[in-house]
């Protein structure tokens, strides 16, 4: 998916030796459609040449305030009006210390100035040793910063490279591409609490084996983080899946399907919100082994008893909250024939608002799906797309549904 497609990105670099992975960030914007203009100060400079960025973006890049490259000799006005976004990674203290004053003796804090403050929103990446981060100046500024409307982004933690570990590094490449694409998402859950759930479970029969499922997990990590770009705190209780955790996502990993229930419980109280995209098995062996199970001499698989799974999403949709519309519910069910039928029926046995049917044929391990949504009302029916782009217009159809969820329950 191309996330930037039209997308014209101001990429402001400062001094610092995080500069380095500003041509990562560079490549990884372009790659997702954007038009990225890079502008650098002198001190940038420094650490990484206008050449390797002009390289990276395509496009010539600038450096002073006295470039007289732009007929008019205006590039911090003609800079700022195509933007769509400004951001500056790695943002120093310095430069952010400059900002805070809106002083605008370098083209990057001239451009940051003369921006159209209400149509170009600023992002600032802040890289620096962990005690000028920690500096109550710096913290100082970076409040007032956000008071005057940029986004000043979080921090890495761990080795620096002058040696010393602590708070202070460059947030990654692909963090800040995240933070990018995150911006130009609706906010249509801003504030809210998401519970996702999301994989297949696996139930022990023995140390070694036990039984489980097809499904990867994909369309749940897929609606967490599209949750969290519109906005929402987003809890993910995952099963046993092999998927990078959504930027942003708070992520809880479980196996056993009796996990996954402890952990929704304990997480489900703060939610508004309740996305039950896991296929949890529906039974356990009733004894785990403590021993592999040998080769009967009998030539006979051994007997298992099963247990009976709890239903995780049939428990929380009769709870209070869910019963007095503070809580919305939405089940999935993956199907392989008679989707309508089977999902309208499993969303009145399981008593939620909304259900969403796919057929688990073509969806498990899939980047793509097709998705049916079916209410008391309607059946809607969402044709073939990436979970990414599905999971986004399912975010904004629960956002449209929870204020009359709230008052007709
Ligand atoms: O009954 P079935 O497994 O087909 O229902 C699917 C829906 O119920 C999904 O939303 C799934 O996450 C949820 N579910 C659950 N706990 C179970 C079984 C299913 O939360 N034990």
């Amino acid at each position: 998916m191309s996330e930037l497609l039209d997308k014209h990105i101001v990429l402001g670099l400062s001094g610092g030796v995080a500069c380095y992975k500003a041509a990562e960030l560079c490549r990884a914007l372009v790659k997702q459609g954007a038009t990225v203009q890079v502008v650098m100060t002198e001190a940038a400079a420094q650490f990484i040449t206008p050449v390797t960025m002009q390289a990276l973006s395509n496009r010539p890049v600038f450096v002073s305030q006295w470039d007289a490259r732009e007929p008019n000799n205006m590039a911090h006005i003609n800079l700022t009006r195509e933007a769509d976004a400004m951001l500056v990674a790695p943002a120093s203290a310095d430069f952010m210390a400059k900002l805070l004053h809106g002083r605008a003796d370098d083209l990057l804090s001239l451009m940051c100035l003369a921006r159209p403050i209400d149509k170009v929103p600023l992002l600032l990446a802040p890289a620096m040793n962990r005690e000028m981060w920690s500096h109550p100046a710096t913290q100082r500024n970076m409040s007032q910063l956000r008071a005057d409307g940029a986004h000043v982004l979080g921090v890495g933690q761990g080795e620096q490279a002058c040696g010393e570990t602590g708070d202070g590094r460059m947030l990654e490449p692909d963090e800040l591409l995240q933070e990018v694409v995150k911006l130009f998402q609706p906010k249509v859950l801003q504030g809210k609490n998401v519970l996702v759930s999301a994989g297949p479970t696996f139930e022990a029969i023995d140390p070694v084996r036990g039984i489980t499922n097809l499904s990867s997990g994909k369309m749940g990590f897929a609606l967490a983080h599209a949750a969290h770009q519109a906005g929402a705190n987003v809890t993910l209780v995952a099963g046993p899946v092999a998927l990078t955790t959504p930027y942003g996502v708070r992520r809880w990993d479980v196996r056993s399907a009796l996990e996954m229930h402890a952990a929704v419980m304990s997480h489900v109280d703060k939610a508004d919100v309740f996305i039950a995209t896991a296929a949890v098995a529906d039974w356990r062996p009733a004894q785990v082994a403590t021993e592999k199970i040998k080769k009967a001499a009998s030539g006979h698989m051994p007997a298992i008893d099963w247990a009976e799974n709890p239903d995780i999403l049939a428990q929380v949709a009769s709870s209070a909250r869910a019963q007095n519309g503070q809580l919305f519910c939405v089940g999935f069910a993956a199907e392989s024939h008679d989707l309508a039928a089977h999902a309208q029926a499993k969303r009145q046995r399981k008593q939620v608002p909304l259900l969403v049917g796919n057929i688990g044929a073509n969806t498990f391990g899939s980047d793509d799906n097709t998705l049916m949504l079916v209410d008391e009302f309607s059946v809607i029916e969402w044709p073939k797309d990436a979970k990414l782009r599905l999971a986004r217009k399912l975010v904004a159809e629960i956002a449209a549904r929870l204020p009359s969820f709230r008052k007709t329950t």
